[in-house]
C-alpha cells in the first residue's frame, strides 16, 4: 500500500507588533510612546556575567533585600514605561486571554496550552531578570526559584510559599490577592482545585512527589507530551498543553490564587487568572522553577527528551521589551541554549526524578 504523505506548508508564528496588534485599548495593551522605536533581533550577550539562580528558601536577608528593592523600583516606574510592574503583568496578559490579534487572522495569539509555553515563559523570566539587574545596576542579579518540587523532609521550607513573599504587607514582594491556605508554613498541594486542603503535610509530600514523577518522568517521555501540541500561524492556539503545563504548573497557580469569587476578575485572582497572574511577585519565583524543571527533564533517561525540531517551533517569534525598554524579537531557537543565555541553577534534591516516594 502506498501512503501519500501530504506536506502542509505551515508558517511559524511571526513576531507580533506590540502594541499595534493589541485587541483592546483598555485591557493589557502596552504603552504607546514606544511605538515606532526600531525593533531589533535578540542577540546573546557574551559579556554578561553568568547569573546563578538560587533556591528561594535558601537565599539570605541581603539577597531578599535586593530582590525587594528591585521589585520596588520596578513598581515605581511610570505607566508609560513598558518595563513597569503593571506593564509586565499586562505583557503576560497580552500573550494570552485574547489579547493579541494579527491583522486578518481569526484567532488570537496564545502562548499557553501548547508548545510555545516553555520558550515564551523562559524569555519572560529572562527579561524580567535583566530589567531588575538594570534597575539595581548589578548584572550579576539572578531571580531565585521557588523550589516547590523539592519534597525532602530535610528541606521543610522548600515546598511552601517562600516566606519573603508573605512576611510583610509593606514589602514589594507582598500580594494581597492570595489564598489564605497558601500562607507559610502551609505545605503546597500540587493536586489542588483551589482553596484549602485537609491533607496532612506528610500526605502532601508523598502525593506531590508521586504527581511530579507521573507528570514529568513517566508521563512525558517525548517532546510533544512535555511541551504540548504544535501550533503554527493561523491555527487556533491552546489545542493541548504538555503534561507539565497543566499540572503541576497550573495547580501552583490555583493553589496561590484567592478562591473568593468576589475578586475583580472572578475567583482565583491573582495567580489563578492569566490576565493578572503576573501581578503576584511569586509568579516569577514559580516560573523560574518551571524553567529549571525543563532543564532537569532534558537530563532524564530517554532518547526523546528533547525540544521539538519542527521549523514552526524553532522559527516562531515573540516580541519583548528588553532592560532598556527597547523592542526585541526572539526566535524560539534562541531560547534553547541556556549556556548562551548565561544563567545557571543551584542544584537541589529532586527525589521525583527517580521514584514517586
Ligand atoms: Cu503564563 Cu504560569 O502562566
Amino acid at each position: 500500500v502506498m501512503v501519500m504523505v501530504k506536506f502542509t506548508s505551515a508558517v511559524p508564528i511571526p513576531a507580533p507588533d506590540l502594541p499595534d496588534n493589541c485587541n483592546s485599548e483598555e485591557r493589557c495593551c502596552m504603552p504607546r510612546p514606544y511605538r515606532g522605536k526600531p525593533v531589533r533581533q535578540f542577540e546573546y550577550d557574551p559579556t554578561l556575567p553568568v547569573r546563578f539562580r538560587r533556591a528561594a528558601h535558601l537565599i539570605d536577608e541581603e539577597y531578599i533585600a535586593k530582590l525587594e528593592r528591585g521589585v520596588k523600583l520596578q513598581r515605581e516606574l511610570p505607566d508609560t514605561d513598558p518595563r513597569s510592574w503593571t506593564n509586565q503583568m499586562n505583557l503576560h496578559c497580552l500573550y494570552c486571554d485574547n489579547g493579541l490579534y494579527y491583522p486578518n487572522q481569526t484567532w488570537p495569539l496564545e502562548v499557553h496550552n501548547g508548545w510555545l509555553f516553555l520558550p515564551w515563559h523562559r524569555m519572560f523570566m529572562y527579561f524580567n531578570e535583566r530589567i531588575l539587574a538594570k534597575l539595581l545596576d548589578d548584572d550579576t542579579f539572578a531571580l531565585p526559584f521557588w523550589n516547590w518540587d523539592n519534597q525532602t523532609p530535610e528541606e521543610p521550607h522548600a515546598n511552601i510559599l517562600p516566606y519573603f513573599y508573605a512576611r510583610n504587607k509593606t514589602s514589594s514582594l507582598w500580594n494581597k490577592n492570595r489564598n489564605n491556605c497558601s500562607e507559610p508554613p502551609l505545605t503546597i498541594d500540587l493536586n489542588t482545585e483551589g482553596g484549602c486542603t485537609t491533607k496532612t503535610p506528610e500526605e502532601l509530600r508523598i502525593q506531590n512527589n508521586r504527581l511530579i514523577y507521573t507528570q514529568i518522568v513517566t508521563g512525558a517521555p517525548t517532546s510533544n507530551l512535555f511541551f504540548g501540541m504544535p501550533y503554527s500561524y493561523g491555527d487556533a492556539g491552546a489545542t493541548g498543553a504538555g503534561t507539565f503545563e497543566d499540572n503541576p504548573h497550573g495547580t501552583v497557580h490555583f493553589w496561590l490564587g484567592d478562591p473568593n469569587p468576589e475578586k475583580p476578575a472572578g475567583p482565583f485572582d491573582d495567580m489563578g487568572n492569566f490576565g493578572v497572574a503576573a501581578r503576584d511577585p511569586a509568579f516569577y519565583g514559580h516560573h523560574v522553577n518551571i524553567d529549571r524543571i525543563w532543564t532537569i527533564w532534558k537530563t532524564l533517561p530517554g532518547a526523546q527528551r528533547k525540544e521539538p525540531t519542527h521549523p514552526d517551533f524553532l522559527d516562531a517569534q515573540f516580541t519583548f521589551y528588553d532592560e532598556n525598554a527597547d523592542l526585541v524579537i526572539v526566535n524560539v531557537s534562541q531560547t534553547l541554549n541556556r549556556t548562551l543565555l548565561r544563567y545557571e541553577y543551584e542544584e537541589m534534591p529532586a527525589a521525583w526524578t527517580t521514584n514517586g516516594e
